[in-house]
């Protein structure tokens, strides 16, 4: 993609993205300068995806101390409780605590108020470097996994519109594309946002590369027919037991096993986190707006309530290799 997911407007000290929401009717660039603002386009999913939720964390940061006219301590628990409250949007993906972390120390190690502002920013900027960087690094390692005429599953979206650029399961076939692999695309459409036919369908059908768009119960029968000859998905969390990744991965990973086709992970150190256990991981839990209506048509009666979970787990046992920026981990 020609425009970065996300980025920083030095000039106006504010962040600029892509709205996501509005993808793929619309191409829309938000200049956000309030932290406020932030944590709603969060919520809202207009920036998603774990990585570029790990940019959002750090640049969250940078801007809450550039815009910070306090003094002394006072700026510092002011940025402070910013942070507290982009920390709160969204409770799985790993990446969104480790870029407001990493852009904090940053900040508190710069001293006063002035340098911490320069280090905010710098630190912000490297995340967003690196992470295009490590992009590229597990699409190179990745394309060597896959056959030289496949086709691919991916569920969600994690791709460029998910990171800063490239992307992480996109990231891969991005690369075996250009190394003149003949990939054919299959993409979940990722109920209830569909996420895979507005963004996935969008970003990898802007750049030539063969996507069809498949409904998410139709995976099963898909790889039964023997259609599908390897899945590849993004990660939110990678702890100790599972990956987490959104809502129908692990169905995938069970279909996948079934039929003997090879599933990887694709995603870098930053989503690990190899302290937790799956059991202590809080699943996000979204509203039943979701799933009550689509287009402004009605799908669910009035009073009748929902089950929402944006993620689930994939235990390690039914993941082939997991494509990091350093090389394919084999779970066993
Ligand atoms: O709710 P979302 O759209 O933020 O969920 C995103 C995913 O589940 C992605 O697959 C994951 O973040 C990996 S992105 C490289």
């Amino acid at each position: 993609m020609d425009t970065a997911t996300i980025c920083w407007d030095a000039e106006t000290e504010s962040i600029r993205y892509i709205d996501q929401t509005e993808l793929p009717a619309r191409f829309v660039v938000v200049s956000c300068s309030s932290v406020a603002r932030l944590a709603e386009a969060i919520v809202r999913l207009e920036i998603r995806g774990a990585p570029a939720l790990g940019a959002a964390g750090g640049y969250g940061v940078a801007l809450a101390a550039c815009r910070s006219d306090r003094k002394g301590d006072a700026f510092f628990e002011d940025v402070q409780s910013n942070a507290e409250l982009l920390r709160r949007t969204r409770p799985t993906a790993v990446n969104l605590g480790w870029g407001i972390d990493r852009v904090l120390k940053a900040c508190i190690d710069a001293g006063s108020p002035a340098s911490a502002r320069e280090a905010a920013v710098r630190e912000a900027e490297a995340i967003a470097r690196e992470d295009s960087l490590l992009c590229r690094r597990i699409g190179g390692h990745g394309a060597l996994l896959l056959p030289d005429s496949c086709t691919v599953l991916t569920h969600c979206n994690a791709g460029a519109l998910a990171c800063v650029e490239w992307g992480t399961a996109l990231g891969v076939i991005r690369s075996a594309v250009a190394a003149g692999k003949d990939i054919r695309v299959v993409a979940c459409e990722t109920r209830p946002l569909n996420q895979g036919s507005r963004l996935t369908a969008w970003e990898l059908s802007r750049d030539g590369i063969d996507v069809r768009v498949v409904p998410d119960s139709s995976a099963a029968h898909l790889m039964r027919q023997g259609l599908i000859d390897a899945v590849i998905v993004g990660a939110d969390r990678i702890c100790r037991d599972a990956v987490f990744n959104k809502i129908g991965t692990y169905m995938h990973a069970v279909c996948a096993k079934h039929h003997n086709i090879p599933f990887y992970v694709a995603a870098p150190y930053s989503t690990f986190d190899n302290d937790a256990l799956e059991d202590e991981i809080v699943i996000e839990e979204r509203g039943r707006a979701e799933l009550a209506s689509c287009g402004g048509r009605l799908l669910l009666p009035e009073g009748v309530a929902v089950i929402n979970p944006a993620f689930d787990a994939t235990p390690l046992s039914l993941i082939t290799g997991i494509i990091t920026e350093n090389g394919v981990i084999y779970p066993e």
